[in-house]
């Protein structure tokens, strides 16, 4: 088998052919893949057929796997699947609804953030023909490239403080009980990418809740700045889903929303998997 890069156009977000995963990935063509996500932060492969076991055995040759720490939207008996999901089973959700409506990386409250997530798409909304709730990445890395000089020597100085207990607080969607337990931790606004060795900039809508000594009127402005700019087309990629698809992201070096233009009867369901990653530096 030989692996293929099909570009998208943007920095991030091409596609991978050229593997079925199920019967197997040769060491030469996952390292072409780990390579090409090091790269680039959002790669993609389709047409998958993947169970659990084998979405969890793929996820873990890029490292150790961990079990999201809030909520109880664990796939019975397999730890180290969320579920992500509009779905609603004897009225209770079968997964995390809202898994991120705002510009995030994933976990960015915890003080060793994950690596890389890949989340697999099981059934997916169509509306008039075309797939929807689509999601939304974009590159942290071109962004900060990107930025003017003196803006790039203002932000490296910064740190941000992220809470997930601050989010929670405003929300329900079933996190909220274990998210008040979740101690606030410090980042780097501006982090290294530990494989690439390229800057990115670091933050979450919502759960970055403060920078450097700014209060919080000046917090939200500058995250407001950042994301307006780290959203710019060029540093953009949307993924259109199709059932079989396995998107696998970096956390360093791209973040992603959730387009929610879906709801029930119109069912969506995914299967994350997330890698551990190393304290940010
Ligand atoms: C996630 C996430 C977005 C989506 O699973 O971490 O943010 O579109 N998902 O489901
Ligand atoms: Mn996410």
């Amino acid at each position: 088998m030989s692996v293929e890069l099909k570009r998208s156009g943007a920095p991030l977000g091409h596609e991978i052919r050229g593997v079925d995963i199920a019967t197997g990935v040769s060491d030469a063509d996952f390292a072409q893949i780990e390579n090409a996500l090091n790269e680039y932060g959002v790669v993609f492969i389709r047409d998958q057929h993947l169970s659990p076991e084998q979405h969890i055995a793929f996820s873990r040759r890029f490292g150790e796997l961990e079990s999201y720490p809030v909520g109880k939207f664990i796939l019975p008996g397999h730890n180290e699947i969320l579920v992500v999901s509009n779905i609603m089973e004897d009225g209770k959700p079968i997964g995390l609804v809202d898994a991120g409506r705002n510009w995030h990386s994933d976990m960015t409250f915890v003080e060793k953030p994950p690596r890389c997530s890949l989340l697999y798409s099981l059934e997916v909304p169509h509306q008039g023909g075309r797939a929807i709730g689509d999601t939304q990445f974009v590159s942290t890395s071109a962004a900060w490239d990107g930025l003017p000089d003196d803006m790039k020597q203002r932000l490296a100085q910064l740190k941000a403080l992220n809470s997930f207990r601050t989010y929670s607080g405003k929300k329900s969607d079933g996190r909220e009980d274990d998210g008040k337990a979740m101690p606030d931790v410090v980042h780097p606004l501006v982090r290294t990418h530990p494989f690439s060795g390229r800057k990115c900039l670091y933050l979450s809508e919502s759960v970055t809740v403060k920078i450097g000594d700014l209060d919080e009127s000046g917090t939200a402005s500058l995250i407001a700045q950042l994301i307006g700019h780290i959203t710019r087309p060029e540093y953009s990629y949307r993924h259109n889903w199709r059932v079989g698809d396995l998107v696998i992201w970096d956390n360093c070096s791209s973040m992603h929303k959730a387009v929610f233009d879906y709801a029930l009867p119109l069912r969506r369901r995914m299967h994350r998997t997330t890698v551990s990653g190393t304290r940010p530096y």
